[in-house]
This record gives structure tokens, sequence and C-alpha cells, in this order.
């Protein structure tokens, strides 16, 4: 059983411990004082509603706010949302166009939820440009969870998805360049790098989750990263709300980001605090933080909302009362002068 008394005296040593890269002090959240975000946003709840990572988020939110204000499913409206940026091959970090792993294989990550805690996932897929739809019929279809490699591309074919070359003219002339050096040292910092998670909560209070992603670009083949993992890189609890990943797979991963975050919900932290904490976890167990980049997105039952970074440019795009918004998280690593 957890030791509840234990679990929130951690928190607040991880809290503690950002002291020397924290330069505001207003970020202490792992107390239960009110970060400047958590103050400014999460105070005036409304639903429906639609948050989902990065810039990409945006085109994404419009195709599941369609579904939702029609008065249909979260679920529905998440897979729709993210089946955006699967298709734009100028989105170099998800789907169609997704930079290839270190051999040239355009491989993806996948996974969706809905509100009765039903789910499905796909990992090290290939060939098919909507992973986040595959996930879906595994979790319809199947008595699993997740399939993975060959035979998630077996029963992808075998229920009538288009076998498609993902590798573009512009990802191939990318993995030729970096195929001359060769270094396996990803530039995870880079702004609009990665995986889109969407959460939504549709007109009946419902709650439902997408994560899809390429990963890493020059990855070992056959790497998995933290977007196709329940609890990962996406998490929904219809009692409680939501949490999805963006950034280093391995970092989430290590900590179990996203569910995390939504048992931190359980026990009381708003949606900007939980993240806070779970971006303090991390600083506090991978002493190597300052060099990769995570972000979480949070969402409760009630509509309230949280993002947080461990560097800065991570953001997040947000959807409610008709006004479909790119905002900027905070962040944790400050520039110390
Ligand atoms: N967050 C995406 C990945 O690491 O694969």
């Amino acid at each position: 059983m957890i030791d509840r008394r234990k679990f929130l005296k951690d928190s607040l040593i991880a809290s503690v411990g950002a002291v020397s890269v924290i330069s505001s002090p207003k970020l202490f959240s792992g107390q239960d004082e009110k970060s400047d975000s958590a103050q400014n946003l999460k105070e005036n709840p409304s639903l429906p509603i639609v948050i989902s990572t990065w810039k990409h988020g945006i085109p994404a939110n419009e195709a599941a706010w369609k579904t939702i204000i029609n008065n249909g499913r979260a679920l529905d409206a998440v897979e729709k949302g993210v089946r955006v940026p699967e298709s734009d091959p100028k989105v170099q970090s998800v789907g169609y166009g997704g930079l290839p792993d270190r051999d040239g294989y355009v491989t993806l990550d996948a996974c969706i939820m809905d509100e009765k805690g039903n789910c499905g996932s796909v990992a090290c897929i290939q060939h098919i440009k909507h992973p986040i739809s595959v996930a879906r019929l595994v979790m319809e279809k199947t008595p699993h969870v997740m399939l993975v490699g060959s035979g998630a591309l077996k029963f992808a074919l075998d229920n009538g998805f288009k076998k498609e070359n993902l590798l573009t003219k512009e990802t191939k002339a990318k993995w030729e360049k970096w195929l001359k050096d060769s270094k396996y040292k990803p530039d995870i910092k880079t702004e609009g790098h990665d995986t889109i998670g969407m959460l939504a909560i549709d007109n009946q209070g419902n709650i439902s989750g997408a994560c899809t992603t390429s990963g890493l670009a020059w990855k070992y083949h056959g790497r998995v990263g933290d977007s196709p993992i329940i609890g990962d890189g996406m998490f929904v609890d219809n009692e409680v709300g939501g949490a999805a990943a963006t950034g280093k797979g391995e970092a989430v991963m290590k900590i179990a980001g996203s569910f995390l975050i939504v048992e931190l919900m359980r026990i009381g932290k708003k949606p900007q605090q939980a993240c806070e904490l779970a971006i303090e976890r991390i600083v506090k167990k991978q002493s190597d933080y300052k060099d990769f980049q995570v972000g979480f997105i949070a969402l409760d039952k009630k509509g309230n909302y949280g993002a947080f970074s461990l560097q800065k440019g991570f953001q997040y795009a947000l959807y409610r009362d008709d006004k479909n918004q790119l905002l900027d998280s905070n962040y944790y690593v400050r520039d110390e002068k």
C-alpha cells in the first residue's frame, strides 16, 4: 500500500531540491502554494475542453473540437485530432514524414485510452500512416492492449490499412546528412521536435486521450519510447482526469510520468501542481536533466488544466470556450546568471 505521508514528503523534498536552478520562488508548487500559472489558469475551469502538445496541436485541436461540439465522444475527438499531424509531412516527429531511425526506417508508436479504462497501443509499427487508428482497433477488436513491430503491421493490413512509404524526400535527405557523422546524440531540445499527446473531455463529461509519435530521430532500430506505453506517454482515468507527455521518452518512462500525474491529481493536486511535481521527480532522479526536454500536459475532470516542462520552449494548444490558443508552458531549468 502506498504510504501517503511518505509520498507527499518525497514530493516536497523533490521540490525543495529545485531551489538551485529555479530563479523564481513562486515555482514551489510541491508545497501547496500556487505557481503563477496555477493561479492564472486553473481557477476558471470550463467544459468541454481539448488540450494537446506543441504547435501542431492547434490544427489537431480544430479537428477534435468538431467532434466535441457535435456531441461526439472524446475518444473519437482525440483519434481524429491526432490523425492531423500524423498525415502532415511537415510535422517530422509524428506519422507520415517522421524522421527515421539510424537505419533509415520510420517506426511509429501510438496509444489511445477511453473513459472506461479501455486502451490500445502499437509500437515500432512501419508503413502505416495512422498508428493511432491501429491502436484503437487493437483496443476494440483484440483481447490485448499492445501489438508491436511486424505483428502490429500484419494486424493493420489484415484490417484494411494501406501499406505506405512514410519516408519523404525531405526526411530521407536529413537522414543521409546525419549518416555522414552518425553521431547518436538526438537534439531533444529542438522546438517542435516531438510527439502529439491529446486529452479531451466531451459534452457528456467523459475524458479520453491519445498519443502518437515517430519517436527520437536516429534512434536504434527497435527502440520504443514512452508514447505507446499506457501510463507513460498518456493515461486517463474518468474519475480523476488525464495526462500526456512529450520529450525524451526514456526520462518519462523512468517515472511512469502520465500515471504519476493522474495519481497526484487523485490525491488532491491541481493539474498544474501535478505536472510540476512530475518534472521535479525527473530532476530528483535523473542527474542529466539539463540535457534533455520533457513536457507534460494534464487535465482534471472539472476542466482545470496544467502544463510544465523541464526546459524553456514547450508549447501546448488549448481549445475551450470556442477558442483555440497556443500557450507557452512554464518550465523548470532557468539560466543561472
Ligand atoms: N516522447 C517520444 C519518444 O521519446 O519517443
